[in-house]
Formats: structure tokens, C-alpha cells, sequence
């Protein structure tokens, strides 16, 4: 591939960004300071009692059944929080809150839909050990990079080393084979950016240094591809809009990762500093959340947001980043079918009505079957696969020990799919007794879906194994 001119960038001016930046966000961070009564009750425009906290959650709060709250959040990007988008992640406050509330010192912890591993980051942070699940070999990597410290000078020297080769760029230093080719590459991005970016795979991979700064390395370099691809930089799928007439111009995946290295490496640092030693963080490659492949009786905490039915289609949502970083180099389809929500479902399966057996889901999954047999499927199917988490985190999780579940409602062809009550039900026929439900309010969209299936509300389900 060959491209005849490129465009040197300015270390100076990518500084003075970042800087400029950093300086917007510390002054943002000093106007926002979480007031000392950080807990108060407001009322909404439709009249419902809301309590809201800001930042910190007391680990005492009081909750009553149904209570709403509005949980603001100042960490998001803190620490190694934010070093890449996720969907549907969560904001560190809750798992922070909910791990001490519900554990102590030196627990083990366990996610089963892990994405990317807040709960494990926090879980490391407050002491405990943690053991996270995902089906997803992105999320694995992400994750493995957000819990591992790295050492300060060693990471400084490899900036100004990467910093270095950004600006001694030359197309003409890529070869043939240091691009990856996967399906529609160039469709997705322009060749200028294709060239910039196998270029900084390959200064990456020709670092000398350790595999983990390599590895939080390429979390950055991560980061930056959807943004100088074609492809939406907010929606949950991976689709080039002609009408969003986004311009990516040669250069720009050069200047991105070195504004997101001088960005990202304060950050590793702080959590690196804070990290505690002799705490295990474990990503199991060869489970699943139906299979979890642990004794019985194993952790004392279990805490997850999982997937929605008909909502994002990860392994769809991150595959530039999967195909760049080698995880995949074709069909993503052996992913897509193992999702818990999958919507790989044959014609075959979905001919016939499939109920569930709980009364108020099926009623709503017959009247989706009337409209369409296909989506009444993935929302049985759905149910079906979260009964079978409920049983493995039932199984593996000690007496007296809770399984806290974040989940929101979505709508399936214009049917209220109330996944919380369906899955109090599930939960409460395997064992588990609700010790409470409460409710936190969605402000931001940090990604955007589409409007009918918008989730504003997520429901937060305490469960104790009896
Ligand atoms: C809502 S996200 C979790 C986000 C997470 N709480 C965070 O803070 O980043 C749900 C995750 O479940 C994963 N998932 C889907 N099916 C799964 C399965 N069968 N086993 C384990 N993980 C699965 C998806 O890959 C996705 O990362």
C-alpha cells in the first residue's frame, strides 16, 4: 500500500493540547467538589421522590424497597477507569459502594459478565480478591490491563521512546505485512490511517520492554481506532453513516495516540501507586457465565450488570478493535452465538412460540411472537440463559453470600421487556431470597441507542443464597 504524502506532527502542540485539557478537567473536578452532605432527597419533573448522592456512596445508606435514587458519578474516568470506552459499563461509585457494603477485607469477589472489569478494579482497590467472566477475549485483555500496576520510570521511558517514533513516522517504514487484512478494512478505514495505524502496532510490538506495558500500550492504541475509522464513534454497532459526513485526515491516528498515551500514563500511574500487593485479580479464558467452572461454595460475592436482550451487540460493537488487535481475523460469528442476548438465532428454532414458564414474561414474549417470532426467540432465549447464571452463581456462591445484579428494562418490538422482575422470579424459584430492589436512574447516555430501546432506569436486585 502506498500513499505519497503525509502530514508530520508537532509534539509541542499535542502537549499543549493535552495539558489544556488536563487543566479543563482539574479545574472541572475543583468546581464539582462533592458537597460534604452528599446525600439529599429531590423530586422529579413527573413528582416521584428521588434520593440523590453525590460521588461517594455512604456504605450505610439507608434503602427501602422501590427507592430511586440518582447516583452522580465523579470517578469515571479516574484511575484506569477510563482508559476505553465500554458499553453499558458501569460507574465505579456502585461497585465500589456495593463491594464494601457486601463484603469484607480479602473476599472473593466474582463478576460473570465482566466487560470491562470496573467491578474488578474496585474489588482490587477495597481488598478483595476477584475473579471476572466474560466470552469476550477484548474484554479479557482490557481487563487484564486495568488491574495490572506498571512501574513509573519504566513506563516514562517507553513514552518518550514511542513519542520519539510517532514523530519519525514514514509511511514507507510499513511493510505489506505488518497490515492486518480483515473483512471490509478498507471501507473502514481510509489507507492514510491504515498505514499510520499498523505503524504503531509494530513500534508497540518492537518496544523493549515488558509484555504489560506493551499490553497497556495497545489498550491505547485501542482506544483510538474507532475514532479514526469511518464508523460512528457513538453508536453501539459498527456502522459508517454517509450522512454523519465524518472527515478523518492523514495523521490524526498519530496525533490521537500520542494525546491519549500523554493522557492514559498519569492515570496508570495514580492507579499503579495505589494498587495493593498480594490481592489476586483472574480472568478464566475458558468460561462462560452458564459455566462457571469453580466449586461449589466458592465466593462470597457476586456482582454484575449483564447484557440486555435485543440491546448491544458486543463482539459487532468492538470488532475493529478485536481484528487490530489480533484477536479475530474473520467472522466474529462463534462469539455472537456464545452472548448471553445473542440474536444468531436459526429460522428453525424460532418458528415455534418458546414460553418460558414465568407467567408475567410470557405473556410479553407471547405478544412479541405475534408480531415477530424471531425476536420472541432471542427474548426466551434470553430468560433462558440468565436461569442458568442464577444456578451457577446459586452454586458457587458460600451460604449467606449475595449475588447483586444491575439490570435495566429495554423494549422488544414496542413491548415493555421488564428483565428485573422476570429475573426476581427466575432467582427466587432457584433459591435466592430478595432482600432488596431499588432503583438507579440512567442521566447520560454515554453511547447512543436507539430511542425505542433506550434504557433510563436500571434496577438493582440484592439476592442472598439461603
Ligand atoms: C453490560 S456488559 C458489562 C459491563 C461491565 N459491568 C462494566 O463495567 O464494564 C455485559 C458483558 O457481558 C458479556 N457477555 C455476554 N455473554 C456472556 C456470556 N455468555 N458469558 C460471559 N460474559 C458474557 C459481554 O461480552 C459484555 O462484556
Amino acid at each position: 500500500m502506498q500513499v505519497s504524502d503525509y502530514y508530520p506532527i508537532s509534539l509541542d502542540e499535542i502537549e499543549a493540547k493535552v495539558l489544556k485539557k488536563l487543566k479543563r478537567n482539574w479545574m472541572q473536578k475543583c468546581e464539582d467538589v462533592e458537597p460534604l452532605d452528599n446525600v439529599k432527597e429531590i423530586t422529579n419533573d413527573f413528582g416521584e421522590k428521588i434520593i440523590r448522592v453525590d460521588g461517594e456512596i455512604p456504605v450505610d445508606l439507608p434503602i427501602n424497597n422501590g427507592d430511586r435514587f440518582l447516583f452522580i458519578s465523579y470517578d469515571q474516568s479516574s484511575l484506569t477507569h477510563g482508559l476505553h470506552k465500554y458499553p453499558a459499563k458501569f460507574f465505579p461509585e456502585l461497585p465500589r459502594w456495593l463491594i464494601k457494603r457486601y463484603s469484607k477485607d480479602k473476599d472473593l469477589v466474582i463478576d460473570p459478565f465482566m466487560g470491562s472489569a470496573t467491578t474488578n478494579v474496585e474489588a482490587l482497590l477495597a481488598r478483595r480478591h476477584s475473579v471476572g467472566i466474560d466470552i469476550s477475549p477484548f474484554s479479557r485483555f482490557l481487563a487484564k490491563v486495568k488491574v495490572t500496576p506498571i512501574n513509573e520510570q519504566e513506563l516514562e521511558r517507553c513514552k518518550k521512546g514511542m513519542l520519539r517514533l510517532l514523530v519519525n513516522y514514514r509511511p514507507e517504514k510499513v511493510a505489506n505485512e505488518d497490515i492486518p487484512t480483515f473483512p471490509y478494512r478498507d471501507n473502514w478505514f481510509n489507507k492514510e490511517i491504515i498505514l499510520e495505524l499498523a505503524y504503531i502496532k509494530k513500534c508497540i510490538e518492537n518496544l523493549d520492554t515488558s509484555e504489560d506495558i506493551k499490553d497497556f500500550f495497545k489498550i491505547c492504541f485501542s482506544s483510538i481506532i474507532r475514532s479514526v475509522s469511518n464508523a460512528d464513534d457513538n453508536c453501539t454497532r459498527t456502522v459508517i453513516r454517509k450522512k454523519l459526513k465524518k472527515t478523518v485526515n492523514p495523521s490524526d491516528a498519530l496525533r490521537r495516540f500520542a494525546e491519549v498515551i500523554l493522557t492514559n500514563i498519569p492515570k496508570m500511574i495514580e492507579f499503579s501507586n495505589l494498587c495493593p500487593k498480594n490481592i489476586s485479580v483472574t480472568f478464566p479464558e475458558d468460561m462462560d457465565a452458564r459455566n462457571i467452572k469453580y466449586e461449589n461454595e466458592t465466593f462470597d460475592l457476586a456482582l454484575t450488570s449483564p447484557p440486555y436482550a435485543n440491546a448491544v451487540d458486543y463482539p459487532r460493537m468492538h470488532q475493529l478493535e478485536t481484528y487490530w488487535l489480533g484477536f479475530a481475523k474473520g467472522s466474529l460469528a462463534t462469539l455472537k452465538k456464545k452472548q448471553v442476548g445473542t440474536e444468531s438465532v436459526t429460522a428453525k428454532k424460532y418458528k415455534d412460540l418458546h414460553l418460558t414458564g414465568i407467567k408475567e414474561a410470557d405473556k410479553v414474549i407471547t405478544r412479541i411472537y405475534n408480531k415477530d417470532p424471531r425476536r420472541a426467540y432471542i427474548a426466551y432465549k434470553y430468560l433462558m440463559d440468565m436461569e442458568t447464571n442464577l444456578k451457577e452463581i446459586y452454586r458457587v456462591l458460600k451460604s449467606n453470600g449475595k449475588y447483586v445484579i444491575v439490570v435495566g428494562n429495554n423494549k422488544i418490538r414496542g413491548e415493555v421487556f421488564e428483565n428485573w422482575k422476570y429475573i426476581i422470579s427466575m432467582a427466587e424459584n432457584i433459591g435466592f431470597v430478595l432482600e432488596n430492589y431499588f432503583a438507579s436512574e440512567i442521566i447520560k447516555h454515554f453511547i447512543k441507542v436507539p430511542r425505542e430501546e433506550r434504557i433510563d432506569t436500571d434496577w438493582i436486585l440484592v439476592l442472598t443464597k439461603r
